[in-house]
C-alpha cells in the first residue's frame, strides 16, 4: 500500500480528456477500431460492445466475429462492417488472418465480448500480443482463456499498450486466487498486477480502480448498482475501445470510458432508480453524459 499514490477521478480530469472534434474531422480521423467478440448465444454481447464504442464517438467500428452469428452481429449493429471468421459456434485459431487483416489500419483493437472459451483460440490472443502494434484491450472470455497460463501476458512485453477489464471473477483467475482474496486487497492487486502486466488494470467493482503500469491508481465514483445486469461491461470494452481509437492514450482512454459509463448509468437513475434500465440505454446515454462534461 506504501508508495502507492491514488486519486478519486473527478469532472474536471476527465473533462480534459475527452478529445476536441475538429471541423474538418471524417471517420478516418475519428479512427478504426478492431472488436473481436461473439459466439453462439452471446451475439448480443458483441452488439453490446458495439453499441459502446459508437456511442462513444468511434470513427469506424470493424467487427471479427464466428461466421455462425455473424448476420445477427450484422444485423444488430448496422453501423459497423462485419467480418466473419470460421466457426459455427466460435472463433479458433483461424480467426487469427482476419484479425491480422482488419488491423492493419486500426487504431485500436479489442477483444473478449462474448466470446466463449474456445481453447483453440488462444493462439490467436497469444498472436495478437505479439503482433498487434496498436493498444489492445481485453475482456471477459479474452481473459478467461489468458487466466489458464497468464504468463502468456509477458508475450505483450515492450510490445505496445496492454489495458484489462476483468471483474472479480476474471481478476481471480488471472492471479490464480480466490474472488475474496481480489476483494479484500483490490488496490494493492490491481497495482502491483498492473505494474507485472505492464498493463492498465480496469478492476471492475462498485468502485472500479484504474491501476496504472506506473504504480498510479485511480478510484471512479461514478455509477451504481443499477449497472449490475448482464451487458454493462461489454458496452465499457467497446466505450474505451472508441477512445482508444480517437488517440486518447491507454491510462486517460480507461479513465474516461469507466467514469462515462458511469455517469450515464446515474443519469438513467434519476429517472429508474437503481434497477430496470438496460446495457443498451446505458451505452445510449454516453453522448449525453459526455457533452455535458465538455
Ligand atoms: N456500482 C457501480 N458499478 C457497478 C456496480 C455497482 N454496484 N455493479 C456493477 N457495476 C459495473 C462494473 O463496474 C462494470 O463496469 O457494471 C459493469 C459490469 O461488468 P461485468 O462484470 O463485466 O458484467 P457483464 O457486462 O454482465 O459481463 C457480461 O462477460 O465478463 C463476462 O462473466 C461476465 O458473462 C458475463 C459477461
Ligand atoms: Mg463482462
Amino acid at each position: 500500500e506504501e508508495g502507492i499514490s491514488t486519486f478519486v477521478l473527478m469532472d474536471a480530469d476527465v473533462c480534459d480528456i475527452i478529445p476536441i472534434r475538429q471541423l474538418k474531422g471524417h471517420k478516418g480521423t475519428h479512427g478504426k477500431g478492431i472488436l473481436v467478440a461473439g459466439s453462439k448465444g452471446m451475439s448480443g454481447a458483441a452488439v453490446l460492445a458495439g453499441q459502446g464504442a459508437l456511442r462513444s464517438g468511434i470513427g469506424l467500428l470493424q467487427v471479427v466475429t464466428p461466421l455462425g452469428i455473424a448476420r445477427e452481429v450484422d444485423a444488430g449493429i448496422t453501423e459497423a462492417t462485419v467480418w466473419s471468421a470460421p466457426g459455427a459456434d466460435s472463433l479458433n485459431e483461424e480467426a487469427w488472418p482476419v484479425v491480422l487483416k482488419q488491423a492493419e489500419k486500426a487504431k485500436a483493437l479489442a477483444v473478449g465480448p462474448g466470446l466463449s472459451q474456445n481453447i483453440d483460440f488462444v493462439s490467436v490472443l497469444e498472436e495478437i500480443l505479439k503482433n498487434i502494434s496498436c493498444p489492445v484491450v481485453l475482456d471477459a472470455d479474452a481473459l478467461n482463456l489468458i487466466g489458464l497460463d497468464s504468463s502468456l501476458l509477458a508475450l505483450r512485453s515492450g510490445r505496445g499498450e496492454l489495458i484489462l477489464t476483468p471483474h472479480p471473477g476474471e481478476m481471480a483467475r488471472l492471479c490464480q486466487c480466490s474472488i475474496e482474496d481480489i476483494e479484500r486487497n483490490r488496490l494493492e492487486i490491481a497495482v502491483a498486477k498492473a505494474v507485472e502486466w505492464e498493463a492498465v488494470v480496469v478492476l471492475k467493482g462498485s468502485v472500479t480502480i484504474i491501476a496504472s503500469p506506473d504504480g498510479r491508481a485511480f478510484f471512479n465514483p461514478t455509477g451504481n448498482p443499477g449497472l449490475g445486469t448482464g451487458g454493462t461491461g461489454d458496452v465499457l470494452t467497446g466505450s474505451i475501445l472508441a477512445w482508444l481509437a480517437q488517440g486518447v492514450p491507454p491510462l486517460e482512454a480507461a479513465c474516461l470510458g469507466v467514469y462515462l459509463h458511469g455517469k450515464a448509468a446515474d443519469a438513467l437513475a434519476t429517472e429508474f432508480g437503481w434497477s430496470g434500465f438496460t446495457a443498451s440505454e446505458v451505452a445510449n446515454q454516453l453522448p449525453k453524459v459526455r457533452r455535458a462534461l465538455e
